[in-house]
């Protein structure tokens, strides 16, 4: 059957265009407002922890103390990772950390007694575990290529703490690990953007929730979606120095070229993410005596304030990539840490999917040539 031209709306990107309905998370881009299931983003970041959005997240409602209690020793008991895959990290640990994280999420499947249960509790709990696991791959990942041994995840740190500890061997300080832990919240769930699309694309022809992360991951290493913070970093280095940032911005823009970290696809306002984080990059690049950090990406705000009326504001990977740095994790890091931190949005995405499943399927319009005669080959 052919369409003809004009009968066929097309959205390309399926830019504007709803498939679902959804109770994970909404996004007011116009008024820059973030409620993951009702919850005001800005409550979360200030009043929440990591562990405690994650159950909001996956369960639907604040968790009770005891609730949380049981909850976070799930998470801790699962920072484990086999031996089979730290092997094939081992073997593959050459490669980029976005490549190692998507082939150990893929291997991961190999050890879950769960992995072909996609019942709503079964994909809670492994969503739990992928969650402590894919941490442990980053660092265990990072320690390898370094030609160190991997350090052995905590048994009591916080979610954020351990990630941090894995890095050094040292616990970090209560206001380090807050900002580790914001970041986790701020980057927990943002509705079906490309890699939750891509989790609920590979869910929606009932395969499991390994396979569905394991292709987020995939769609979350393109630099268009993950790769900000890092370019951002980037930026801010060629910068050096506060007082270069007006020519900077000037001389990227003369040439057309976006200025990392500002703008976004949804947000026409400030990201609501990015102010919880300004804070943090303030107070960690003093206390790590480099406060130019800071004042480099203020002077880059300063110098974008022009294009605000166009609706181009900072978004949340704009501080992200200096609070990694200030931390001490290399940049090529920076997405596989915004990986770790979106599990629990990805798993209940799939839940959300798998509990009212359909096929996802659109369309394209054919414009190709039609009916061509077939040549034997040696006839053409
Ligand atoms: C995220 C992004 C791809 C969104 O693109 P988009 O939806 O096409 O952006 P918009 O349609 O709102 O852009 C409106 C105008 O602002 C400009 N603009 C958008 N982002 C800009 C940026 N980062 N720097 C300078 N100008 C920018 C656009 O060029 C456009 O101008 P024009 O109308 O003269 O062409 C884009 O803003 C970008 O590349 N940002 C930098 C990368 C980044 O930080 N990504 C992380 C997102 S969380």
């Amino acid at each position: 059957m052919t369409t003809a031209a004009d009968e066929v709306v097309i959205h390309r990107g399926l830019n504007g265009v709803f498939f679902d309905r959804t109770k994970t998370s909404f996004i007011d881009g116009k008024e820059g407002k973030l409620l993951y299931r009702g919850y005001n983003i800005h409550d979360l970041a200030e009043r929440s922890t990591f562990e405690e959005t994650a159950y909001l997240l996956l369960y639907g409602e604040l968790p009770t103390s005891e609730e949380l209690q049981r909850f976070d020793r799930e998470l801790k008991s699962a920072r484990a990772i086999p031996g089979e895959v730290v092997d094939i990290i081992r073997a593959v640990k050459d490669a980029h950390p976005m490549d190692v994280l998507r082939t150990a999420a893929s291997a991961l499947a190999a050890f879950d007694p769960e992995v072909s249960d996609n019942s709503t509790e079964a994909t809670q709990r492994k969503g739990i575990r992928l969650s402590s696991q894919l941490a442990t791959v980053v660092m265990t990942h990072h320690a390898l290529r370094e030609g160190k041994d991997p350090i052995v995840p905590s048994s009591t740190l916080s979610h954020a703490a351990n990630f941090l500890y894995m890095l050094t061997g040292e616990a970090p300080s209560a206001e380090t690990a807050r900002l580790m832990d914001q970041d986790f919240i701020l980057h927990a769930e943002h509705g079906p953007n490309a890699s939750a699309f891509t989790a609920r694309v590979i869910a929606g022809t009932q395969a499991n929730l390994h396979a569905a992360i394991t292709g987020a991951i995939g769609a979350l290493s393109g630099p268009s979606h993950g790769g900000a913070a890092e370019n951002v970093m980037q930026m801010a280095m060629e910068i050096g120095d506060p007082a270069n940032a007006a020519a900077y911005v000037k001389s990227l823009r003369d040439q057309g070229k976006p200025i990392m970290g500002f703008g976004h696809r949804v947000y026409k306002v400030e990201d609501p993410r990015a102010i919880h984080l300004r804070e943090g990059v303030r107070k960690l690049s003093q206390e790590r005596g480099e406060p130019k950090w800071y004042a480099i990406l203020e002077a880059v705000i300063e110098a974008m304030h022009p294009y605000a009326r166009l609706g181009v504001h900072v978004n949340v990977d704009f501080f992200a990539g200096v609070i990694y740095y200030l931390n001490g994790f290399p940049p090529d890091l920076f997405v596989p840490i915004f990986a770790v931190g979106r599990v629990p949005g990805w798993t209940v995405q799939v839940v959300e999917q798998l509990e009212n499943n359909i096929l996802i399927r659109p369309l394209t319009q054919y414009t190709g040539p039609m009916d061509l005669e077939y040549l034997p080959l040696d006839e053409r």
